[in-house]
């Protein structure tokens, strides 16, 4: 069995490949590039799920027979703004919009937010489809809060603000099998290993 990654985004591609090296599963795993690169997908789903199925139904077309391919979809949902900007995270701060600019923009829009009310959690839905139209979703959350200030330089996105509960680091401080243990795409990772260990017994 070989798993497609159906993302684009470099920095998702490392956490999965190292999070899928570690599991040990012994599969291979490709980039969509080995498929002739990531079909075009537009993200318009209101869900994490919607769109992380949409973006792994449009890799399962080009799968060889014993393919599955897997897509994530995440994003930052702040407690201050009734979970936005969830979906939304990647064009935070417009259409194309920069790891950067989006981030400038949260620390901007939350400087005054007290402190006691700056929580938020990433939220991560994995879709895995295989080429015989199988389809499953797996979850994983963080809670945490957002810092008025980065701290740290690993991970992306929105990782130098978010310290989860009960630690004291921003993911951005964590190394990446830190990070890995307890985020939203370690845990729904686990999910999907798991799962991925049934399903290729019943082949
Ligand atoms: P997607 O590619 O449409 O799923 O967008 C994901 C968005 O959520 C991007 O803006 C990322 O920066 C952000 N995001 C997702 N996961 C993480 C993470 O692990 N750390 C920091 N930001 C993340």
């Amino acid at each position: 069995m070989k798993l497609y990654l159906a993302t684009t985004n470099a920095h998702k591609i490392v956490e999965l490949e190292s999070m899928l090296e570690d599991a040990g599963l012994g599969y291979e795993v490709h980039g969509a590039d080995t498929l002739g690169g990531m079909p075009p997908v537009v993200e318009d789903q209101d869900t994490f799920t919607g769109n992380a199925l949409k973006k792994a139904r449009a890799l399962a077309e080009r799968l060889p027979e014993d393919g599955i391919a897997l897509a994530d979809d995440s994003g930052i949902c702040i407690d201050a703004f009734d979970g936005a900007p969830g979906v939304y995270s990647a064009r935070y701060a417009g259409e194309g919009a920069s790891d950067e600019a989006n981030l400038v923009k949260l620390i901007s829009e939350m400087e005054t937010v007290p402190d006691g009310q700056r929580g938020g959690r990433f939220v991560c839905r994995l879709a895995a489809v295989s080429a015989t139209g199988q389809e499953a979703v797996f979850e994983g959350e963080i809670e945490g809060e957002i810092l008025r200030e980065r701290r740290g330089q690993n991970g992306f996105g929105y990782d130098p603000v978010f310290k989860p509960i009960g630690r004291n680091r921003t993911t951005a401080e964590m190394a990446p099998e830190e990070k890995a243990a307890i985020s939203h795409r370690g845990r729904a990772m686990r999910a999907f290993t798991d799962w991925l260990s049934s399903f290729a017994q019943e082949l």
